[in-house]
């Protein structure tokens, strides 16, 4: 069989009677403005942004100061794109001559010699589109009018407001966005608009690749296909996409060389249409190696390939590969007897239950048609390495590269997916509905073979939106947008999805009450009940540090806290004189409304202040230094990642526990978010230039598959051991030991208890001693197994207020070596118990090109010496790293000079 899958192979290319023309490139498009004043040569796939950039209208990085807003004009004008292309004899002479586009951004008519060809109005639709009649034989010419995103928003919204009496909110973002409007009514990236955590940059272009296919017979578009499980076996879902010159039969392969399938399908092919061809195949499940998510197991995944016979050809698909894992979301109610308590929300995955452990994907960037390759790698390869197992694709961003989805499913990442819906009312006209059912059955399609998504969710808040009113829009009472959101996402997008996707669950929206939500029509209640379905949870006023602070839900999809990016990757983007929080360049990057004053409170309730300083008084001159911004840059930094774990290992605690009111049986914990599109002050945990901050370091230790986890309640502490090991330890030892600024590293209190700690749930752990009174003490809990192994990391809980200007001795790195091409370990040696130790990579050594992570980093320093390893993850001039090429400080002297 294998044979003869090669035999086929060399045959296809040996006879093959297509043509494809790449119509890509840099050399051959040439961009103009509407009104003319700028033209160039462009790129292909690319954006307006990168074009101008290229051609030398715009002289600076669109990233830096205030360059979103001096860069409006470019979001706002209509943009030209044309090339040239030869038609050569044996083109010609096809009968078939495709144009495929895999996506144009957004909204534009495009030309070829003058007949008109296709309306764009969406960027995430793709066109396949037979253009043989508008061809000539030599030199032909294809044009793409866009028009502004910007003015195009603008004009549907009012064009539907006067159709439908009532506008769809929101109007606009938040003036310091410094945003555009009604992102709602166009169908691009809803947050090329402008976020919370970015920019506006709305992008113009032909942002993905496009080419010219002819042919005689037929030409295979694409493979997809979800698979299932029935009974005992697994069932591949193909689909095959072909566009047929003729009107024919076709036998069809279906090969999967690693099972040795080689299935066989029939097809009638139509002329000049493009064909879907299904076919079934069923594997017995002990044939395959499941797919499992990061932590469970391996990541086994199967080559597939279709190649359809033609009249003697045989035209070979792309190969895609799929998982064998099945999918299961849970929804009982916790107590039968009691319905009122609510329902359970947790996945299990080949039948294990999964607790979500991640965080928020945002796009990688605000210009999606450049390579991100190596960003994206290094983005999920740090959530891999830190134990996540799951990401969220966020709904304001975009149904991702197809190098996204491979690499999740190599790395065991498993995706919810939100629809691409975001912070907003949608029109739900015949033209809208459309549109969106066209974009769904496009990107479904596409994706939903990878094993690593795990769920659909039709759209981000739009649900709590409406019941908390977040918009009043006296012509567009509540119950009218209650219709509407129905009409779109339970009447339109919900039997779509489930007909495109029968392998994966479908929620209404995220956050939501599940089936709860359903069983109310669509629209629950109270879509932020903790006892349903999954929930976001952010708070500015209390303390992120305790535990009451929080809900007790089933699965919390977004939480988090901002913190300022440290000062050299701020360097790279704004002025020195501006490194100072209200400073115009900072202000213009801090988009939360009074989110300045909201971090400042929040880390000071923590953290000593300054002498001198009174941040309360906004504007207290002695705080405005750059001395002052570089210390509360720290700080900010350390207060999230105390927040994020405290809040992660709060929902953690209550995996497989309830209280008396049914709330718990938690099983999600995905902070928001994980990375950045610039450098500003945001809920990231890596930083815009790919820098780890304390959060995604302190993650490791929170997302460990065993944490000892400690909480201080009622003047008491109480320790859990939460294991997510599909076995028990039993005979674990548990200790908890009491440490103080000022007694070297001998504890002032000691305790142990030996416990048997049960596996998938969160086990409370009693100490025949009384636990100490937490006074100013740093608590550390640890976990052995039997053999007096410890088990995961040391449990610590900093006291609430930490003295940031206390004298916590020297810190000192030695024993420095390089282990392999990318790895140095050395020693971290201490005098005294530090709350947080940080070692960074020297600025000198980052503006080389230089991206390093730790083994371990911001962490408590309860041992003497630790050893660490650095490891090496870009380095671009091959640079030999030295001890003096790091830096290390604890928080009385991180980012501080004087004071
Ligand atoms: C930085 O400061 C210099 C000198 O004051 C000025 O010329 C330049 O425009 C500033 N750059 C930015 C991005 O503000
Ligand atoms: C081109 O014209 C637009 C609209 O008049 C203007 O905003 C923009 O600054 C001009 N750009 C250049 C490069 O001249
Ligand atoms: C994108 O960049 C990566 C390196 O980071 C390279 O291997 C790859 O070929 C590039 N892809 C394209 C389409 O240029
Ligand atoms: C400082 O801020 C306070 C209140 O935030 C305001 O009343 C005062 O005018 C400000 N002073 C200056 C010099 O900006
Ligand atoms: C548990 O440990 C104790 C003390 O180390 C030992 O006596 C006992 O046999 C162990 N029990 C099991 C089930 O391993």
């Amino acid at each position: 069989m294998v044979t003869k899958l090669i035999f086929l192979f060399l045959v296809g290319h040996v006879l093959s009677a297509s043509i494809r023309l790449d119509l890509g490139g840099s050399d051959q498009w040439m961009f103009r403005s509407g009104n003319g004043n700028s033209t160039g040569m462009a790129t292909v796939p690319g954006d307006i942004y990168a074009d101008l950039l290229n051609v030398g209208v715009l002289t600076e990085d669109p990233l830096k100061g205030q360059n979103d807003v001096a860069l409006r004009w470019i979001g706002r004008t209509n943009w030209i794109y044309e090339r040239k292309f030869t038609v050569d004899k044996p083109m010609y002479s096809k009968d078939t001559v495709l144009l495929v586009i895999r996506g144009l951004d957004t909204v534009g008519d495009v030309y070829i010699n003058n007949y008109f060809v296709l309306s764009s109005t969406n960027q995430f639709h793709q066109h396949v589109i037979n253009v043989r009649r508008y061809l000539q034989p030599g030199n032909n010419k294809i044009v793409i009018n866009f028009e502004s995103p910007v003015n195009n928003a603008d004009v549907s919204a009012k064009l539907y407001e006067l159709n439908n009496a009532h506008f769809v909110p929101p109007d606009c973002p938040p003036p310091n966005y410094n945003g555009e409007c009604h992102w709602n009514f166009i169908r691009k990236v809803q947050s090329s608009f402008s976020w919370d955590w970015g920019p506006s940059f709305p992008t113009t272009g032909i942002w993905q690749p496009m080419f010219i296919q002819a042919t005689d017979s037929a030409y295979v578009d694409r493979l997809s296909g979800a698979v299932v499980k029935q009974g005992d076996n697994f069932v591949v879902n193909v689909e095959l996409y072909i566009y047929s010159a003729v009107t024919d039969s076709s036998e069809i392969h279906v090969y999967i060389p690693k099972l040795n399938i080689d299935k066989k399908i029939l097809a009638k092919l139509k002329r000049d249409t493009m064909n879907k061809v299904v076919g079934a195949i069923t594997i017995p499940a002990s044939k395959v190696k499941l797919w499992w998510p990061n932590g469970y197991g391996q990541q086994n995944l199967y080559d597939v390939t279709a190649v359809a016979m033609f009249n003697g050809e045989s035209l070979r698909s792309e190969t895609i590969q799929i998982g064998f894992r099945t999918i299961e979301l849970v929804q009982d109610f916790v107590d039968p007897s009691d319905v009122l308590k609510g329902r359970n929300f947790y996945f299990k995955i080949n039948g294990v239950p999964i607790f979500l452990k991640g965080s928020n994907w945002i796009p990688v960037s605000s210009f999606p048609a450049r390579n991100f390759t190596a960003r994206m790698e290094f983005l999920l390869e740090s959530a891999r390495d830190i134990g996540m197992n799951a990401l969220r694709v966020w709904g304001g961003g975009r149904f991702e590269a197809e190098e996204f989805y491979q690499m999740a499913d190599r790395k065991g990442i498993l995706l919810w997916h939100d629809l691409m819906f975001a912070c907003a009312l949608y029109p739900v006209d015949g033209a809208f509905l459309s549109n969106v059912k066209e974009e769904i059955t496009t990107q479904i399609t596409r994706i939903k073979h990878h094993p690593s998504i795990l769920v659909w969710a039709g759209n981000n808040e739009n649900e709590l939106a409406i019941r908390q009113r977040w918009w009043i829009v006296g012509s567009y009472p509540v119950g009218q947008q209650i219709k509407d959101y129905i009409k779109l996402y339970k009447d339109t997008i919900q039997p779509l999805v489930k007909e495109l996707d029968n392998s994966r669950p479908f929620l209404l929206s995220s956050p939501s009450n599940g089936v709860e939500t359903e069983e109310e029509g669509g629209v629950a209640v109270d879509p932020a009940n903790p006892r349903y379905g999954d929930v976001h949870y952010y708070n500015d006023i209390s303390n992120l540090w305790t535990p009451s602070t929080y809900q007790i839900p089933r699965c919390a999809t977004e939480y988090g806290v901002q913190s300022y990016p440290l000062k050299h990757t701020m360097m790279q983007y704004i002025n020195e004189s501006q490194w100072f929080y209200t400073s115009s360049d900072m202000l213009h990057r801090q988009h939360k409304p009074g989110g300045v004053l909201t971090v400042l409170k929040q880390v000071f309730d923590h953290f000593e202040l300054p002498v001198g300083c009174n941040p309360s008084i906004f504007n207290d001159s002695s705080c405005l230094t750059g001395n002052f911004m570089s210390k509360f840059a720290y700080l900010s930094q350390f207060h999230q990642a105390i927040a994020y774990q405290v809040e992660t290992e709060h929902y953690r605690r209550w995996r497989g526990r309830l209280d008396e009111t049914g709330q718990g049986n938690t099983m999600c914990g995905l902070y928001w978010q994980l990375n950045d599109v610039w450098a500003a002050p945001t809920w990231s945990s890596i930083d815009f230039n790919l820098n780890w901050k304390p959060a995604h370091y302190f993650a490791r230790r929170f997302f460990a598959p065993v944490i000892a986890s400690m909480l201080v309640k009622n003047n008491v502490v109480q320790v859990f051991v939460v294991s997510d090991l599909q076995t028990d330890i039993s005979n674990a030892t548990v200790t908890l030991d009491a440490l103080v600024w000022d007694n070297a590293f001998d504890p002032v209190y000691s305790t142990r208890t030996t416990v048997d700690i049960k596996a998938l749930s969160s086990n409370p752990v009693h100490f025949d001693a009384s636990n100490p009174e937490p006074k100013d003490f740093v608590l550390r809990a640890r976990v052995f197994d039997s053999s007096k192994k410890q088990v995961g990391f040391d449990g610590i809980l900093l006291p609430d207020h930490l003295k940031s200007n206390a004298n916590f001795g020297k810190l000192t790195i030695g024993n420095f070596y390089q282990k392999t091409e990318t790895e140095y370990k050395f020693t971290v040696t201490a005098e005294k118990v530090v709350p947080i130790v940080w070692i960074d990579v020297a600025d000198s050594v980052k503006d080389r090109g230089v991206v390093a992570t730790f083994s371990d980093n911001a962490f408590a320093m309860t041992t003497a010496q630790v050893t660490v390893t650095l490891k090496v993850r870009q380095n671009p001039k091959k640079l030999k790293l030295k001890s003096s090429d790091l830096t290390i400080c604890h928080l009385g002297n991180c980012g501080m000079t004087d004071h």
